[in-house]
């Protein structure tokens, strides 16, 4: 039997992954490549849903290219492309925008969190859309799961919604895609702020662990990370909720259990302990940041790299979209 496929996105938003992205999807989709038939994507049509400057778009777009591969996907096995490069996701956006009501679409949390930002009136109608467009990115490609946070839980509903009610109006089209919940690594949070979520778009700088920063600047935010009153390194995620987190990183990133790192660090107190954990999210990120860079000095090959992606994605896009025109009721070009 075929490997079923799975699909994800994430978005050019940034100058680099942080430690959150790295251990909720990066490094999860590095190991579903070997047990799946794995397409992801960097969806630089969602990233402007929101005000967004070309050259930083641009640059965006092929670091974050150029650290999936650096984390390991091989592009013999995964297929890695840039959203945009496959027109075939605006295309069957268009139908399914025309499938959902203005009701349903209102509903979409992560839309009202992010419009409550700019103001409702000033959030733009591809802000609202945006869950619609994902769904595209998902459908077009037949993915049997999707790999992704339990935030986007809601848009995963709406995906099979949509692709239900196209496959009962116009006639079985769609696979119905499961959601995947990442595993809850992805409770990393934010280093100043722990009990918030280590997040690009609302933690401090000093509260993010990015994955192409120097070693330097890495060592002092772990260094500097708030920890609780007391000296003792325990778990405790109400009581001591800053070394609760350092306790998951430690473990998600050396694949210790947490128990048994508490065993090794008692009676030690803070400093041995968070000299480790910098010692740990260094050893992940060198490696991944100097892969990084190299595939960024040559950004020939590196587009190369992502046409060959795009043109694997068409197929399977061109084929989905070809019925999609058909059961419409698009007449043929001839
Ligand atoms: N909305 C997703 C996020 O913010 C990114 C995304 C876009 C995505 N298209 C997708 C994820 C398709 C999974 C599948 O994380």
């Amino acid at each position: 039997m075929a490997r079923p496929r799975v699909l994800s996105g994430i978005q050019p938003t940034a100058d680099s992954f942080h430690l959150g992205n790295y251990l909720g999807a990066v490094r999860q989709w590095v190991t579903m490549q070997e047990t799946h038939d794995a397409f992801y994507c960097v969806v630089d049509l969602h990233a402007i849903t929101v005000p967004t400057e070309p050259d930083a778009l641009r640059r965006r777009s092929r670091v974050a290219a150029a650290q999936l591969f650096a984390a390991g996907l091989d592009p013999e096995r995964s297929t890695v492309f840039v959203q945009s490069h496959v027109r075939e996701h605006t295309e069957l956006a268009w139908v399914l925008i025309c499938l959902t009501g203005m009701g349903e679409a209102g509903r979409m949390t992560q839309f009202k969190d992010k419009s409550a930002k700019f103001g409702e009136s000033a959030a733009s109608v591809g802000l609202f859309t945006y869950p619609i467009l994902q769904a595209a990115d998902i459908l077009l490609y037949q993915a049997n799961l999707v790999p992704v946070g339990a935030d986007q839980k809601q848009h995963l509903e709406l995906t099979r919604d949509l692709g239900q009610r196209f496959n009962h109006r116009f006639g079985d089209t769609f696979t119905l895609p499961d959601p995947y919940i990442l595993k809850e690594v992805e409770k990393i949070t934010d280093l100043q702020d722990p009990t918030a979520k280590m997040s690009k778009s609302s933690s401090s700088p000093a509260g993010i662990l990015d994955v192409l920063e120097q070693p330097g600047p890495l060592r002092k935010k772990v260094m500097r990370a708030v920890t609780d009153t007391g000296s003792e390194v325990l778990f405790d995620e109400a009581g001591k909720p800053g070394i609760s987190n350092l306790l998951r990183i430690q473990s998600a990133l050396t694949g210790t259990p947490i128990p048994e790192l508490v065993a090794r660090y008692e009676g030690q107190g803070y400093g041995t302990f968070k000299k480790d954990v910098a010692e740990a999210v260094e050893q992940t990120f060198a490696p991944i940041r100097e892969r990084t860079e190299k595939l960024l000095a040559d950004e020939k090959e590196l587009d190369r790299m992502l046409a060959i992606g795009a043109e694997r994605a068409s197929a399977v896009a061109k084929e989905t979209m070809a019925q999609v025109r058909d059961r419409v009721g698009f007449l043929p070009k001839l």
